[in-house]
């Protein structure tokens, strides 16, 4: 198990429904730590650096006018494993697949507004980390559940 960072966005559906609190509390109470967050409109240039990868698809227009079109928060997330338990608790992209219990299985029914984006693997987490914060917009800083979460005799 790796300590590692990843980055989730709370889509404009998610901030303009009120899941914002609802949304971090899944991450924390799992024992994820938030170490950077900021509420943004993002530039169109910056949603089209992190879509990148989706340039050319059927839904990337449409997706990229989503993302653009009003405040998304943007978090930094570390942990053991955060990449892929993030990714388990937003739940399968799309929504008609998302189970009960994750956020897109709980929250949406939409799979352009599915509340959450979150990064997919390291080198993603990497590259898409560095473009939304700044080096010094991520904290080190310890949290006093951390000895509970990960016992070192474990
Ligand atoms: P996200 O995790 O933000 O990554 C790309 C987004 O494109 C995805 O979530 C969906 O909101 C959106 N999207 C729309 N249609 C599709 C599709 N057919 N397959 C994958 N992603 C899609």
């Amino acid at each position: 198990m790796e300590t590692e960072q990843t980055l989730v966005l709370i889509k404009p559906d998610g901030v303009q429904r009120g899941l914002i609190g609802e949304v971090i509390a899944r991450y924390e109470h799992k024992g994820l730590k938030i170490v950077g967050m900021k509420l943004l409109q993002l530039p169109r240039e910056t949603a089209e650096k992190l879509y990148a990868v989706h340039q050319g698809k059927s839904f990337y227009t449409v997706l990229i006018e989503f993302m653009t079109s009003a405040p998304i928060v943007a978090l930094a997330i570390e942990g053991r494993d955060a990449i892929e338990l993030v990714r388990i608790l937003n739940g399968e992209t799309d929504p008609r697949k998302s189970q009960p219990g994750s956020i897109r299985g709980d929250f949406s029914i939409n799979i352009t507004h599915n509340v959450v984006h979150a990064s997919d693997s390291p080198r993603s987490a990497e590259r898409e980390l560095d473009i939304v914060f700044a080096p010094d917009e991520r904290y080190k800083y310890h949290r006093i559940d951390e000895d509970i979460l990960h016992p070192s005799a474990v």
